[in-house]
């Protein structure tokens, strides 16, 4: 599953964002690449040790991990801290599949999940699209400033070169309570379906059906 989440950072918050970035140095990004992807990895990343990127990663992780479709869609049980990536003219990422395993050596976590925040507005930048390869065909995202895409940390995906402008995005990975996108996706719709049904009659027996079923799934599936 493909899911765009719309407005996890709200404006005051994207802009803070977005002055932090202008002052931080950033690096090479193959340094945090791993072998294949180092291939074809073209961009720069803000250095992670620099005291102004924890601030930094209060404001966008503390929104993500807020927000109720982010929840309900990725069912986190260990969160990354994010990488801050920026893409200049000619800087591309080329085709590759994330890591399956990241982290330092006391913390290491698996990627179920990858996901993209936007900070750039699509206006600041042409190309520069993600292109994620689902079963359906490629998909080509590029949201606004402040929304987010997630998708299974097992798709092959690209960065298309940047041809004029700046593209900033903060880039991050779940290990989720549960393994199979599959499950996830269904976990997600039913989900959905339980909590508008719930706000709607939450006394009525459709209602206790659906919310006992989503419950025992998710027990059933879970991993700890
Ligand atoms: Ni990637």
């Amino acid at each position: 599953m493909l899911l765009e989440i719309p407005h996890v950072l709200g404006p005051g918050d994207l802009r803070r964002v977005r002055e932090t970035l202008a002052q931080v140095p950033f690096i090479d990004g193959r340094a945090s690449a791993g072998a294949a992807a180092r291939q074809v990895k073209h961009n720069e990343e803000a250095a992670p040790d620099d005291a102004r990127i924890r601030r930094l990663n209060e404001i966008v992780m503390g929104n993500l991990v807020r927000h109720p479709w982010f929840q309900h869609a990725a069912l986190p049980h260990r969160v990354a801290s994010p990488f801050y990536a920026r893409y200049a003219p000619g800087m591309t990422y080329g085709d590759h599949v994330d890591d399956p395993i990241m982290g330092p050596a006391q913390g290491r976590y698996r990627t179920d999940v990858s996901i993209t925040v936007f900070l750039s507005a699509p206006d600041d930048y042409e190309g520069g699209e993600l292109v994620i390869h689902t079963q359906f065909g490629p998909r080509t995202v590029k949201l606004p400033g402040g929304h987010a895409v997630l998708y299974p940390a097992s798709s092959r995906h690209h960065v298309a070169p940047v041809t004029r402008g700046e593209r900033l995005v903060a880039v991050t990975w779940v290990q989720s309570l549960v393994r199979d996108p599959a499950k996830r996706e269904l976990l997600w719709e039913l989900g959905r379906a339980r909590d508008r049904l719930l706000a709607k009659a939450p006394e009525a027996e459709e209602t206790r059906q659906v919310d006992k079923s989503y419950v025992n799934l998710l027990r059933m599936w879970v991993e700890l």
